[in-house]
């Protein structure tokens, strides 16, 4: 059974997730109104993604006979001034999920709780995945410049992008 701390605990996470979730959807809509379907498609999957990881830790505070919460969520911003603004935004906001997702890692072990020390390297190693991520764009976006033909190139390649297994 969860303790009632770590219950708290991955309830505020899950809201967190549900709000990085909307976060990138509103981001994908502005890169949209931007002309840029590429890069607003890589936002889509990010929204996706994300909403995956909130029921993740809906699914598991119930296997672990606690009680989910779902909560509001306050409204993400709605408008940046580039896709490069965007990006960095984005890389900042992974930098915060990654620092409490650490800190719920530090709560597990505090709480000598072992099985959720082990569900949460899933989430750990996932941040790794998700900074690296919007980092690479960050800097592919720097390289890039002014350059509209190579902007264009790079909506190309990431309208590519396919939803993950999970
Ligand atoms: Fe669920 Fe992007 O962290």
């Amino acid at each position: 059974m969860l303790s009632e701390t770590m219950q708290n605990a991955f309830n505020n996470q899950l809201n967190a997730e549900m709000f990085s979730s909307n976060l990138y959807l509103s981001m994908a809509a502005y890169l949209e109104s931007i002309n840029l379907p590429g890069f607003a498609h890589w936002m889509e999957i990010q929204a996706q993604e994300e909403l995956g990881h909130a029921l993740k830790i809906y699914k598991y505070i119930n296997e672990r006979r606690g009680r989910a919460w779902v909560r509001g969520v306050e409204s993400p911003q709605g408008t940046w001034n580039s896709p490069l603004e965007v990006f960095e935004h984005a890389l900042k906001h992974e930098q915060y999920v990654t620092a409490s997702i650490n800190k719920l890692v530090e709560m597990a072990t505090l709480e000598k709780d072992t099985a959720s020390q082990v569900f949460l390297h899933w989430f750990v190693n996932e941040q790794v995945e998700e900074e690296k991520n919007a980092d690479s764009i960050v800097q592919q976006l720097k390289m890039i410049g002014s350059s509209v033909g190579a902007l264009l190139v790079l909506d190309h390649h990431l309208g590519k992008r396919e939803a993950a297994a999970e």
